[in-house]
């Protein structure tokens, strides 16, 4: 029987409605617009339409976006201003920095100068360790995304095995994480796995995230496994010599085998912004309550 196709951009376009209904009832009741905070520097064109359209969708949902493009050249010292700035400003909930930074800034230090409460992308290293301990914590938007889908596929997780390819602190690492926290028996594997398909082939749960367009082959999943493709690669199309966006999962090949798999664009993609928006209502209405219990009174 041919895979369920999980529709990502359905999911996460229920995300967006029930967002936007509480940040309405946020303003009604608080009188705050949340407000989400993107940092670009340098001019990589993926990176570009990526932070445009966080931009767009946190305006869809009523929020207030604020951008800063800056140059290339600029100085760690004054990007780390900038941040700091933004983590003094009480009409700021949300800040993120778009990633890869330039060779010459140390992206560690950038995150790590970013208000652990205001870190809406997770990345800090509060919120990754807090993550790993299980303590509530900011959770990485991808990750978080990948986890809203299983549930709605899935329910319960626990007991499953999850397999996840990739080990990024972006998504891979944390993914194993949550899934952990799900009661899934987990394991890590990576490009350099030497025994990568014999590992793949014991997922339930298979999530890849290797930046490795088709790394996955339809032979190696089992019947019946779930199947979540992060992998987003433009690759050139020997046939057309068009441009075109592939997977890590070789989808055609798993479809047949798997009981459900993202597709590849449409899948986890649209999940991700969701699932930053989701974090900036939620650091928002974190910054409501502290005001509320700090006063003991609302604030007009
Ligand atoms: N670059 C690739 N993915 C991401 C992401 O989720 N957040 C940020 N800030 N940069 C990225």
């Amino acid at each position: 029987m041919a895979a369920k196709i999980i529709d990502g951009k359905a999911t996460a376009q229920r995300i967006r409605a029930e967002i936007a209904t509480a940040t309405e009832r946020l303003a009604a009741e608080f009188g705050v617009q949340p407000t989400l905070a993107a940092i670009l520097v340098g001019d990589d064109p993926a990176s570009a339409i990526y932070v445009r359209r966080k931009g767009e969708h946190t305006q869809e949902v009523g929020m207030r976006s604020l951008s800063f493009k800056l140059p290339s050249e600029i100085s760690e010292t004054e990007l780390l201003d900038l941040i700091d700035r933004l983590n003094g400003d009480a009409g700021v909930h949300g800040i993120l920095v778009q990633l890869p930074l330039p060779a010459h800034i140390d992206r560690g230090r950038v995150l790590s100068g970013i208000d652990p409460n205001k870190d809406v992308d997770g990345f800090h290293i509060v919120n990754a360790g807090k993550l790993a301990v299980g303590a509530p914590a900011i959770v990485p938007c991808t990750p978080l995304g990948c986890m809203l889908l299983l549930s709605e596929q899935l329910g319960n997780l626990e007991g499953l095995h999850a397999v996840v390819v990739g080990c990024s602190t972006i998504v891979g690492r944390p993914m194993a994480e949550l899934l952990l926290q799900a009661r899934c028996t987990v394991s890590i594997a990576h490009i350099h796995t030497r025994d990568l398909p014999d590992i793949v082939a014991q997922a339930d749960i298979l999530v890849v995230a290797a930046g490795a367009p088709g790394l996955v082959r339809g032979s190696w999943i089992k019947q019946g496994a779930v199947v979540i493709d992060v992998g987003i690669n433009r690759i050139l199309c020997p046939e057309t010599g068009k441009a075109r966006i592939v997977g890590d999962v070789r989808f055609n090949e798993a479809a047949p085998v798997a009981s459900a798999i993202t597709p590849v664009p449409g899948g986890v993609g649209p999940m991700t912004i969701a699932c930053l928006l989701k974090n900036t209502l939620a650091a928002a209405e974190l910054a409501c309550r502290d005001r509320l219990g700090s006063s003991g009174t609302r604030a007009a």
